[in-house]
C-alpha cells in the first residue's frame, strides 16, 4: 500500500508539484459533466481543490491522514470548501451518489490484488448517480521499461526539488519488477548534502495491462466507454504514456 510514502505530504507536494495537463483535463471534464464530484486517493487535493474552486460540491477520500491534513490546510488557505474523508478506496460506503468520480495519478495502482481492484470498482459503481461518469488514469506499462528495473539505486533528476526548509533535495530510486505480481517494488531515498537519506521509503506500484483493464471494469459492473492515451485526448495507442479511461455503469 506504500502508506509510509504518503506520510510526508509537504515533501510530496514539493516533489510532485502538480498543476499542468492533468489538472486541466479533470477540471474541464468535471466542468462539462457537472454535479457532485468524488475523488478517491485525493492526496493533497492537487486536482480536487481547483475543481471545487469552480463551484462543484466535492468530496475527497484518502487513506493518509497526513495527505488529508495538507489538503485541508491548502483548501482553507484558498477559501475553498471540500469534504475530506479518511477511508480506504478498496471498500467504502458514503451513503450517497455522485455525478463524477475520478481516481488520478496512478492512485488505483496502489491496489495490487485483482480482488482489491474489483472491490474498489464495485464500490465506485455503488456511488454512481444515474448517468454519472467514472474516469481514471494509470500509466501504460512498457514491458521493456519494466524489465529494465535492475534494483540499482540511481538519482532521478526529474524528481529532485528545492525544499525551503532544507535546501536542495536529491531523489534516488532503486526498483525491481516482480513479474508474477505485476508490481514494481521501489525504494525512494531523499537526501541533502548535510542529511543523506533523511527519508527512505518503499513505493510499490502495480501495472494494469491494456487487455485486463476492461475485464476488471466488467467485474466491477462498469463499462469502458473510451480509452484515451494522453492528456490532449488522443486515442490510446501502443506507445501512449497513459490509459485515461472514461467509464460508466454497465
Ligand atoms: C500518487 S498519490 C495521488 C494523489 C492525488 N490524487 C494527486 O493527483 O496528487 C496517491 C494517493 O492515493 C492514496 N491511497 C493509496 N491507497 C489508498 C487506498 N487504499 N484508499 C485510499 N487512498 C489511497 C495515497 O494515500 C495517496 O494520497
Amino acid at each position: 500500500m506504500s502508506q509510509e510514502f504518503y506520510s510526508h505530504a509537504r515533501l510530496y507536494d514539493l516533489m510532485f508539484p502538480g498543476g499542468g495537463a492533468a489538472v486541466d483535463f479533470y477540471r474541464a471534464d468535471a466542468g462539462r459533466h457537472g454535479g457532485h464530484v468524488l475523488e478517491l486517493g485525493c492526496g493533497t487535493g492537487q486536482k480536487l481543490i481547483p475543481i471545487a474552486s469552480d463551484g462543484h460540491p466535492c468530496v475527497g477520500l484518502d487513506f493518509s491522514q497526513d495527505m488529508l491534513a495538507e489538503a485541508e490546510r491548502k483548501a482553507t488557505e484558498r477559501g475553498v470548501v471540500v469534504e475530506w474523508l479518511q477511508g480506504d478506496m478498496r471498500d467504502f460506503d458514503l451513503g450517497r451518489t455522485f455525478d463524477y468520480v475520478f481516481i488520478t495519478a496512478n492512485s488505483l495502482l496502489h491496489l495490487h490484488e485483482a480482488e482489491d481492484l474489483v472491490s474498489c470498482l464495485r464500490s465506485v459503481r455503488r456511488h454512481l448517480a444515474p448517468g454519472a461518469r467514472f474516469v481514471f488514469d494509470v500509466f501504460n506499462p512498457s514491458v521493456r521499461l519494466l524489465a529494465a528495473a535492475d534494483g540499482v539505486r540511481r538519482t532521478r533528476e526529474s524528481s529532485s526539488f528545492m525544499d525551503p526548509e532544507r535546501g536542495n533535495v536529491s531523489v534516488d530510486v532503486a526498483e525491481v519488477y516482480d513479474a508474477p505480481a505485476q508490481v514494481t517494488r521501489g525504494t525512494w531515498y531523499l537526501s541533502t548534502d548535510s542529511e543523506p537519506d533523511f527519508v527512505v521509503v518503499p513505493l510499490e506500484i502495480r501495472s494494469i495491462f491494456p487487455q485486463e483493464l476492461p475485464l476488471l471494469l466488467r467485474l466491477g459492473d462498469l463499462r469502458l466507454v473510451e480509452r484515451l492515451g494522453n492528456w490532449s485526448g488522443q486515442p490510446f495507442a501502443v506507445d501512449s504514456p497513459l490509459q485515461l479511461c472514461i467509464c460508466e455503469a454497465a
